[in-house]
């Protein structure tokens, strides 16, 4: 099982941006717990991050090329703005997961919009850098059980 985990635009300034809400661990600190997580869970993972939303839009594009089973997505602040980034998710159906590790329901107004919640298999938000590890459980969980996917029950 491959899966891609995406971060978005400013989340390379995690650890410095913001730690009352984003938390003090940097980008790379979050990167190897989610490189163990995945170990752990037996799941192949790659991670990508850009700021720029073309680059986000062509690697969604070549992941069927990579044989990318899942997407782990935060897309940042493209999340509330990005139709280019829905439409590269469309194009690829690849499932992914929605997170973010804020609680975006509980902050600006503006944040309470996605471009990407519908077609997203779920979303999860507001529990720091384990949105991320538990993103990669519901992805795993989604993955093995595609007769029951569109109706989880634990
Ligand atoms: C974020 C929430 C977004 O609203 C914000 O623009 C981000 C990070 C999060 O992980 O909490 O950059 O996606």
């Amino acid at each position: 099982m491959k899966v891609e985990v995406i971060h978005g635009p400013n989340l390379n300034m995690l650890g410095k941006r913001e730690p009352t809400i984003y938390g003090s661990l940097t980008l790379d600190e979050i990167n190897e717990k989610i490189a163990k997580k995945a170990e752990k869970l037996g799941m192949e993972v790659d991670i990508f991050h850009s700021n720029s939303e073309g680059e986000i839009v062509s690697k969604i594009q070549i992941l069927p090329n990579e044989r990318i089973d899942g997407i782990v997505l935060n897309a940042a602040a493209y999340t509330h703005t990005s139709i280019a980034i829905r439409d590269a998710l469309l194009s690829v159906s690849i499932p992914f997961v929605e997170v973010h590790i804020s609680n975006v329901y509980g902050r600006e107004s503006f944040r309470n919009n996605s471009y990407l919640s519908d077609i997203a298999i779920g979303i999860i938000s507001g529990f720091g850098y384990l949105s991320y590890e538990l993103a990669l459980e519901a992805l795993k969980y989604y993955l093995k059980r595609p007769l029951h996917n569109s109706l989880i029950t634990i």
